[in-house]
């Protein structure tokens, strides 16, 4: 059986990954600057990640969710600790696209609405209603239509209060920094009265974190940049630092009820284990901090590229915009000079390194994309 082909790929095949390198096939060494779609947060294969992981799969196998769980506790206790949302409760799933079905589901229960507003160039996922809301024509369907949603330019503040005054929007989701758009980021202000605005109107503020969330922004979420507190926080990726694993901040206003979502994998030990891993490893390696400031010190030496158009993003998320389309320029960071970057379009390079990152391999990127722009 042959794979089905969707993934454009280079032709490096990556056998062993430690900290921010990964080596091929062929024993050669490359800087890791993308995390494989910004999952990587704490390093790859960090000691003690692999053997939080190792000792729980050697405990119970692959023993699935259970409400008896113990770690699901440890896991909320230490994420509402570190995050600042101790208040809120958690919801457990595999993967962000599912994490957005939940949210969304769950601000339709909430609000008895079913209408969605999205902003441009949002990604959301590519299950059934998370890819309705999200924007990028290469993934539009004729299932998109069967959900009732409207997609917004970003920060247009009098186009939401039009759609919110209608009175029958359940949700808003936005990006807390756009991950696929381009590392676009929402304006604090425009965050802020969105979150006044759904308040008044009765409609559901979902933040999805899912990329730009976990420390990478330079605070444990980007929306903390603003003043706002969102009804609902989905996050993944970074979350299980590979290993799959998602879920839900809710506010505590929302009620649960016995049989309202569930999941079979969801909160399972090894994604508890893997995520607690996460935490424990954030907070003792201090690596929000460090996004912080190896992303301020590399988006500040990258603003001085004459051929980059824009810099945007914060911390560890960082979009560069050309002039002149980068597939050249990405082929030579990978093959002349090692080094792994991520893409958005045709003339955006994205960079999402692991949270690990240090001072001196990102001048090793900054040397070697002097080089490479001649
Ligand atoms: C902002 C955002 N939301 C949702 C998703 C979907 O996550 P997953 O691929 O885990 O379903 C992604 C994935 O790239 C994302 O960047």
């Amino acid at each position: 059986m042959e794979l089905f082909d969707v993934y454009p790929l280079f032709d490096v095949e990556p056998v062993a990954a430690q900290g921010c390198t990964i080596t091929d096939k062929n024993g050669v060494e490359y800087l890791d600057l993308y995390g494989g779609h910004a999952v990587i947060s704490v390093g790859h294969s960090h000691p003690y990640y692999v053997q939080m992981l190792s000792e729980q799969l050697k405990k119970m196998g692959f023993y699935s969710n259970s409400v008896q769980n113990p770690l699901q506790k440890e896991l909320a206790l230490k994420l509402g600790s570190l995050s600042g949302y101790g208040d809120y409760s958690l919801f457990l799933c595999n993967s962000g696209a599912e994490a957005n079905e939940n949210a969304l589901k769950l601000a339709s229960f909430h609000t008895e609405r079913a209408r969605i507003v999205s902003f441009e160039k949002s990604f959301h996922g590519r299950t059934s209603a998370a890819v309705a809301v999200t924007d990028n024509p290469a993934i539009i369907s004729p299932l998109n239509d069967t959900v009732d949603r409207i997609i917004l330019p970003l920060n247009d503040l009098d186009a939401l209060e039009n759609e919110l005054m209608e009175g029958d929007v359940a949700a808003v989701i936005v990006e807390g920094i756009q991950g696929i758009g381009g590392c676009r980021v929402p304006e604090p202000s425009f965050l802020e009265e969105a979150g006044k605005l759904c308040r008044r109107y009765g409609t559901v503020l979902i933040l999805d974190e899912i990329q730009s969330g976990y420390g990478r922004s330079g605070k444990f979420f980007a929306h903390q940049y603003a003043n706002v507190k969102p009804d609902l926080i989905t996050i993944a990726k970074g979350m299980g630092n590979g290993f799959p694993v998602g879920g839900v901040l809710i506010r505590p206003e929302f009620e649960a009820r016995k049989g309202m979502l569930g999941t079979t994998f969801g909160g399972n030990y090894l994604a508890c284990a893997a995520s607690i891993a996460v935490l424990d490893i954030m907070q003792s390696e201090q690596l929000i901090e460090n996004a912080e400031i190896v992303g301020n010190y590399l988006m500040t030496k990258l603003a001085g590229f004459e051929k980059i158009k824009e810099v945007r993003g914060r911390g560890l998320m960082i979009g560069l915009e050309f002039n002149e389309p980068i597939a050249e320029i990405r082929k030579k960071l990978l093959f002349e000079e090692k080094i792994f970057t991520g893409v958005t379009g045709t003339h955006t390079i994205r960079l999402l390194p692991p949270l690990t990152v240090t001072r001196e391999q990102v001048d090793r990127f900054l040397s070697a994309l002097k080089k490479v722009l001649g």
